[in-house]
């Protein structure tokens, strides 16, 4: 079967879409045949985004910390495109705060947008596929959550948050048909990482990624939708890590200056 076909006749709906990883994903999920939904913020214009790659595209308003807003969306989707067969979770927040300036406000909101809101599109849309006993669906986590970088500590609590959630829903929903899995990407060229990464974070994370440059969107999105795909029907509460290298390296030298040391061969 081709790549095109391989979403020919399904549903997906893709939160965040309007942005980042969540736009390519959904832009590769139509490309192989998909019809697609956009869930994200009304100032974000999902609609826009939606028109953007296709006429059939569909956009939704929606607010994730929203249970109420999320049902109607969900709702939309189902009445225009059809019952959902794939979720991808994508829209989040990210705060630059040290665990000793971080308001409990600001905690409780990159909580409540990452943690609880992806809950509530994850249950939202579950609930919904039970019936058909058919489903996949994929949580953006983050590398963050297990490899910590220095002040990022709401958003490190909700991305390790996230990839236990995956493995809870992989294990609750399993006996109904449904596929759960995470992505973890490293960092990644999106509009998040532009707002966020200055020149000095630039350069530490090109000296410590392996592949010493930032992923694309498209190198996550081909990720999120394999897991989405038939060819991984068997994958379920796994953690897919798109990060260059990043998390396998420890210490890393530069060779050339290293030798004639002591020590070195
Ligand atoms: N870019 C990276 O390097 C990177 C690395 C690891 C994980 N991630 C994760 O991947 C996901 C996407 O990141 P991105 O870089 O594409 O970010 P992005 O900012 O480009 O896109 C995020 C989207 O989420 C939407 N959103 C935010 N709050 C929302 C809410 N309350 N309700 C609905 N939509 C909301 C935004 O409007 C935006 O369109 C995030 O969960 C992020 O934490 C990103």
């Amino acid at each position: 079967m081709s790549d095109a076909a391989r979403f020919a006749g399904r549903v997906a709906i893709v939160t965040g879409g309007a942005s980042g990883l969540g736009l390519a994903t959904a832009r590769r999920l139509h490309g192989e045949g998909a019809r697609v939904a956009i869930l994200d913020l009304p100032a974000a214009r999902p609609s826009d985004a939606a028109a953007r790659i296709a006429r059939t595209a569909l956009g939704l308003e929606a607010d994730v910390t929203d249970a109420h807003q999320v049902g109607v969306a969900v709702e939309r989707a189902t009445s225009m495109l059809g019952p959902v067969d794939a979720l991808v979770t994508s829209a989040g927040v990210s705060r630059v705060g040290n665990v000793l300036d971080t308001t409990p406000d600001e905690f409780a909101r990159v909580l409540a947008v990452n943690l609880t809101g992806t809950f509530v599109v994850v249950q939202a849309v579950a609930q919904r596929m039970v019936a058909r006993r058919r489903g996949r669906i994929v949580l953006l986590g983050s590398i963050s959550g297990t490899r910590i970088w220095n002040d990022r500590a709401a958003y490190a609590a909700s991305k390790g948050g996230v990839v236990a959630l995956a493995k809870s829903c992989a294990v609750d929903l399993a006996p109904h048909g449904i596929a759960v899995n995470s992505v973890s990407p490293g960092p990644i060229a999106t509009p998040q990482t532009a707002a966020l990464h200055g020149p000095t974070i630039r350069g530490a994370v090109e000296a410590a990624v392996p592949m010493a440059r930032y992923g694309t969107p498209d190198e996550v999105a081909a990720a999120v939708v394999w897991l989405l795909s038939d060819d991984a029907r068997f994958v379920t509460g796994h953690d897919l890590v798109v990060d260059g290298g990043l998390t396998a390296a420890a210490i890393r030298y530069d060779r050339g200056r290293a030798d004639g040391e002591r020590g070195s061969s």
